[in-house]
């Protein structure tokens, strides 16, 4: 299976880019001659921070092509994985925290915003976390006492270092209906609380978010927002709330995004796109569920673009990704980050996902670090719609 893109622009990106370049030349010289830039992060309206995911590698120094990219256009930095319970505390008296010493200095460093991620999840989380007597869950304090001893270590070594932390993932089914995970069912809902005061005690400046997936789901969606009111009202820190923004290129409808936005703004609560991604492949209604054999079928039939992104497809993300900024900046009152979840396609979960083995298309440059026309066309969106302040 060949993993390429299509190399060179199509004459409509020519076109657009040309038209680009010529608007570009106008408003610098209104500007009195700034020096033109195409990094996100010297076009993003102020105040809006746009961040990355990076994985190990990345924050390692050993991905020259992406560390390249993640510097010129990103100010803020997501660990896709190395901070998550099972990556720095495999064992209960046992921590591991090299990786992320240097993820946090790669980003302090290159003046990045750097997020925390994750504190509390049901995922990535090692089994001895869980465990109580006789193959039970643990108790109520014995869990606590878990959580308290993982969030003063690990966000009390990095206080006053990481900008913001994702404190609890996905408490929240997409009905609004509590998700059955351990920790609610050995703590209590109000896992969620001590979970936001174990963090603010830890690091008092940090921020804290409520990080989720599908809140265009309008019951998701209330679910999060009666939390957060839930824990204002008992005077708990809740900066914003995450909604992933795993994403399709025709899924969820622009209408529902906006909504959401929308809702977040009317209960005055500021909200980030934390995972920004958008799967290209086609999805099989019957693929959550499916066994190995039916799941092998569905890959041979829904892994459509081996051999590289037809130009019509890519037209589509491309919009796509323009829509969206488009209506980011249309609520950048409310809008305090966009992270993409990866930098190039060579680094993503979604060709795993849901479906392991197939080839996806779903960021802002291709395989080989070239930026694709998604990346162009949210840079157009942002030079041409938002406030470009000179910095
Ligand atoms: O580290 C092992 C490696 O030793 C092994 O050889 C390899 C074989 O499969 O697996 C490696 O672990 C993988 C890990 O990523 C690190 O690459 C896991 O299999 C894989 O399941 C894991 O996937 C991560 C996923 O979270 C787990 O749920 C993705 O990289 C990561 O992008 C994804 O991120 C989550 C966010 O944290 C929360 N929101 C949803 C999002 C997407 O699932």
């Amino acid at each position: 299976m060949r993993r390429r893109e299509r190399g060179g622009p199509t004459l409509a990106r020519s076109a657009l880019v040309t038209l680009s370049h010529s608007f570009l030349s106008l408003a610098i010289a209104a500007a009195g001659g700034a020096a033109e830039t195409n990094a996100l992060k010297e076009i993003v309206p102020p105040g809006l921070l746009i961040g990355v995911a990076v994985n190990q590698d990345q924050s390692d120094g050993q991905d020259a092509a992406a560390i390249a990219i993640v510097k010129q256009h990103f100010n803020s930095i997501s660990p896709e994985n190395l901070l998550k319970w099972e990556a720095v505390h495999p064992e209960p008296d046992r921590y591991v925290l090299d990786p992320a010493d240097r993820f946090v200095a790669f980003g302090r460093q290159n003046g990045m915003a750097v997020i925390g991620h994750v504190l509390l999840w049901h995922q990535q989380t090692p089994a001895w976390v869980f465990a109580g007597a006789g193959g039970a869950l643990p108790d109520r304090e014995t869990l606590l006492g878990r959580l308290r001893s993982h969030i003063e270590t690990v966000v009390g070594r990095y206080r006053g270092r990481i900008h913001g932390w994702d404190v609890v993932n996905e408490a929240f089914e997409d009905d609004g209906t509590w998700r059955q995970t351990p920790w609610l069912k050995a703590i209590g809902p109000d896992y969620v609380e001590r979970a936001f005061e174990l963090a603010h005690a830890a690091d008092p400046e940090a921020e804290l978010y409520y990080n989720d997936y599908n809140l265009w789901k309008p019951e998701k969606r209330k679910a999060a927002i009666a939390l957060v009111r839930r824990l204002h009202a008992q005077g708990l820190r809740v900066d914003a709330i995450g909604e992933q923004a795993h994403w399709g290129v025709a899924d969820p409808p622009l209408a529902e995004i906006d909504a959401m936005l929308g809702d977040f703004a009317a209960a005055g609560m500021k909200v980030m796109l934390t995972e920004l991604d958008m799967d290209v492949l086609p999805r099989d209604p019957e693929m959550w569920g499916a066994d190995l054999s039916k799941k092998q079928q569905i890959r041979t039939a829904t892994n459509i673009y081996t051999d590289g992104l037809p130009a019509e497809k890519q037209a589509d993300l491309a919009k796509r990704y323009a829509d969206v900024f488009a209506l980011v900046l249309r609520h950048r009152k409310t809008v305090s980050r966009v992270t993409l979840w990866g930098v190039t396609d060579a680094q993503s979960w979604l060709h795993d996902f849901p479906i392991p083995g197939r080839v996806n298309y779903p960021l802002l440059w291709d395989r080989e670090g070239r930026a694709k026309p998604a990346f162009h066309a949210v840079v157009e969106v942002l030079r041409t719609r938002g406030e470009v302040a000179p910095r």
